[in-house]
């Protein structure tokens, strides 16, 4: 199957600011410089909130990441459990149609999909609720035939349970995930031969059909109690910078500026002039005056810009960014006061990047002709050669 970015992409992609806390949680897992090892939870979260993986989703994961955009495209379309087309705003269906569940009547479910949702795979239905795919192996081949929607799998289904399924999703009723056949989980279906002591006092699901229940959603897709990842190695105290023990969940970040804005300010970036007026109305680059600007240059000196993608956090695009801001050398930004960062910081598509990252110091360092772990790795893999 031709995996490529679907012909119709919506304007921009930002992440809820709960997700945005926890995707920025999610890259503390890695060690500096290493950032990018969290593609994969970014994108499955970016999937997660919106249905699809769009092309800006992409650009915008990348941006956090400091990744080239291919490099990220290539994660989303090499791995099939990222939908590159939009998905039925009610549930995507995986029917399973491997060895176990083909031979058990996944034939059947799929018709059923061609019949009630559309004749082709990754079409969404007239309604707009549901879509559907055929996948491989499951993992449940004991339940077979079966088929995964969101998180759950619905098992041991037949035509008719299995188009009731669709029927209660389709009118908003509640569904419960699990055997349709009156299994408990995988045993036996004239009942356990051994193991009997757990049948007093079970839970009236398995355990994933029971979670299910307590939520209220079968096709949920974030759950939303599931609180970022503590990376206790982080912070002498074992919490992530800008938590407390009595409040151990990050702060939630402010949304990144809207592309058209940030688009509207990067044609007319403010210079350091008394003449100059602040290109961005935003809130908190208003609250910044145009005299805290830093100096800016029109272009490189002697033409030969540094490469400021040798700076953890700056990316391909920042650094485009940057450059139009003015900024070429690592010892222009080797200079920025607080209120100079406050600056460039409201420009920015992420706010507080430059403290996060150190930017200062590592320029100071690049500045006077050192170089710093990051620049090592990066020049050594050859990510970021000199330009
Ligand atoms: S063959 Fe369908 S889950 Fe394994």
């Amino acid at each position: 199957m031709l995996r490529r970015l679907h012909s119709e992409q919506p304007a921009s992609f930002a992440f809820t600011p709960a997700n945005q806390a926890w995707a920025e949680a999610q890259m503390t897992k890695y060690p500096e410089g290493r950032q990018a090892s969290a593609v994969i939870p970014l994108l499955w979260r970016a999937q997660e909130q919106e249905g699809w993986v769009t092309k800006p989703a992409i650009e915008y994961i990348a941006d956090m990441l400091s990744m080239a955009y291919i490099r990220v495209l290539e994660v989303a379309s090499f791995y099939f459990m990222f939908q590159l087309q939009p998905t039925g705003s009610v549930a995507h269906i995986q029917v399973c149609g491997t060895t176990s569940c083909m031979i058990c009547g996944a034939e059947d479910l799929i018709a059923v999909c061609k019949e009630k949702i559309a004749p082709k795979p990754h079409v969404v239905s007239a309604d707009g609720k549901f879509s559907w795919e055929e996948v491989e192996c499951l993992g449940s081949c004991t339940n077979a035939p079966m088929a995964q929607i969101g998180k759950d799998y619905y098992e041991d289904l037949t035509t008719e349970s299995f188009t009731k399924l669709l029927d209660d999703l389709g009118a908003g009723v509640a569904v419960v995930p699990g055997p349709k056949n009156g299994r408990y989980a995988a045993e036996p279906k004239s009942g356990l031969t051994s193991l009997k002591d757990y049948e007093a006092g079970k839970p009236q699901y398995n355990a994933s059909a029971e979670l299910a229940t307590e939520i209220g959603d079968g096709v949920k897709r974030i759950q939303g109690d599931e609180v970022p990842l503590l990376t206790p190695w982080i912070g002498k105290d074992g919490l992530v910078a800008g938590r407390t023990a009595a409040d151990p969940t990050p702060p939630a970040p402010e949304r990144p500026m809207p592309a058209v804005k940030q688009a509207a300010e990067k044609k007319a970036p403010a210079k350091k002039s008394s003449a100059a007026t602040p290109a961005q109305p935003e809130a908190a680059a208003a609250a910044v005056t145009v005299d805290e600007a830093p100096e800016t240059l029109t272009a490189a000196r002697d033409g030969t810009p540094d490469n400021l993608k040798l700076l953890k956090g700056v990316g391909p695009k920042l650094e485009a960014t940057l450059n139009e801001l003015g900024f070429f050398h690592f010892d222009q930004i080797a200079k920025w006061t607080d209120a100079e960062v406050a600056w460039v910081d409201a420009r920015l598509k992420f706010k507080g990047r430059i403290e996060r990252d150190g930017w200062i110091e590592q320029a100071k360092l690049l500045a006077s002709g050192e170089e710093t772990e990051f620049a090592k790795s990066a020049k050594k893999d050859g990510r970021y050669s000199d330009k």
